[in-house]
């Protein structure tokens, strides 16, 4: 009888976002006249750019030809991709080498995946409330986690704290699910806790598209010797609309080197290369043609047209918790607004509140961790019109 990683016994049972699906078909079933609006899930809502599309079509086009037709590309991803990635980070002032850039099909997989490169025998840090991913993945390992509370009174920003000692670190930022986003000064200090703690910051920046702020960095690699202590993990889901079509990138420095056992050295770039041949065929060749035009100065442009239509959701969002007397945070820098659940409500009873008498889905704040237990997010990633719908809805509610 195969023993089993009984680990998955102290998980929930259900992934959170299958939790919400789970509990919107019951009501669809029961209510098939009712329309519900969908703020829950950050899932984009507008279709992909012309200029990805175009390239879509070339991709195709090409494996339709002996002379251009492509079989198993390489598992990190086209060079074309990956140097498409390291001129976008260089027109932020970044420089990264292309052989540092994995091209993945999303920060999810990766920021789960990275897991298998550390030993189960490491602390690891992670902000509550957070992306529901980071605990998941270690607990099924059965790591220790220490939990670092994000608040009210910290802006939603945990900063090290010098008498714990972590291995692994877990930042978001701009944040899911609060939007709350680190300044340069605040990630400076969390490189030099990782430094002095010879720690890994493991760095998820899926949303630096929305920062408006010039002064935030949308890159841990904006701080200076972080490609020493940082993995970075991004995506295009949320930059480029391909939540459906996937694809992202991972970037593991070269500098990042630590000791073996046996007094070996271990660079985490070469090991990750090790794993992604093993266990990842790459993501296909289509989409990366489709990626790579995200990178254009075109495809840009388009991206950004595209997330400011779903800033303007954001927009709206705020002024209607503004006006009915909501504390609310987030929606600038990001595009998920995080607010108190009325009458101190707990998260999940105001999801089936607001989901039975309006008609709403959106996140209860307990699906992130405990700190999340009175909060609720909603996403500005529906259509205008579905959101204007939903305002008028929360209006004649509260
Ligand atoms: C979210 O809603 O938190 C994200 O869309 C989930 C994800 O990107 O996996």
């Amino acid at each position: 009888m195969p023993k089993l990683n009984e680990n998955y016994l102290n998980l929930t049972e259900n992934y959170l976002f299958s939790e919400i699906a789970h509990r919107v078909n019951t009501y669809t079933k029961a209510n098939p006249d009712k329309k519900v609006i969908r703020l829950g899930i950050g899932d984009v809502t507008l279709p992909l750019g012309s200029e990805v599309i175009t390239q879509l079509h070339e991709g195709v086009n090409d494996l339709a030809s002996v002379q251009t037709f492509k079989g198993y590309g390489p598992e990190q991803g086209y060079a074309f991709l990956r140097e498409a990635i390291t001129n976008y980070y260089q027109k932020n002032g970044i420089s990264i080498c292309a052989d540092e850039v994995f091209i993945s099909d999303g920060a999810k997989s990766d920021t789960g995946n990275i897991t298998d490169l550390f030993d189960k025998d490491n602390i690891v840090l992670i902000p509550d409330p957070v992306y529901p991913v980071y605990v998941d993945t270690n607990m099924m390992d059965a790591r220790k986690i220490i939990y670092m509370d994000a608040t009210v009174e910290n802006h939603f920003l945990p900063m090290p704290d010098p008498y714990i000692h972590a291995d692994l670190i877990y930042l978001c930022s701009p944040n899911n699910p609060t939007g709350a986003a680190y300044t340069c000064e605040q990630l400076k200090e969390w490189v030099s806790y990782a430094l002095e703690n010879h720690a890994i910051i493991l760095y998820d920046s899926a949303y630096e598209c929305f920062i408006t702020d010039k002064t935030l960095p949308r890159s841990i690699f904006a701080i200076e010797q972080a490609k020493k202590c940082a993995i970075e993990f991004c995506s295009l889901s949320k930059t480029a609309g391909f939540t459906g079509t996937r694809c992202g990138y991972t970037i593991v420095p070269k500098e990042l080197n630590f000791p073996s056992s046996d007094g070996r050295n271990l660079s985490l770039n070469t090991m990750w290369k090790r794993r992604q041949t093993t266990k990842f065929n790459g993501v296909s060749y289509i989409i990366q043609r489709g990626a790579a035009a995200v990178f254009s100065a075109k495809g840009l442009a388009q991206c950004e047209e595209n997330i400011k239509y779903y800033q303007e959701n954001a927009k709206m969002i705020s002024i209607e918790l503004e006006k009915k007397g909501f504390r609310y945070f987030g929606g600038v820098n990001s595009p998920y607004i995080w607010f108190e659940c009325p009458n101190q409500m707990d998260s999940w009873d105001f999801f089936d509140y607001l989901l039975n008498n309006a008609q709403i889905v959106g996140t209860p704040g307990a699906g992130f961790g405990k700190n999340g237990q009175r909060f609720f997010r909603l996403t500005s990633f529906n259509t205008h019109e579905n959101t204007i719908e939903a305002m008028k809805r929360m209006d004649n509610l509260f």
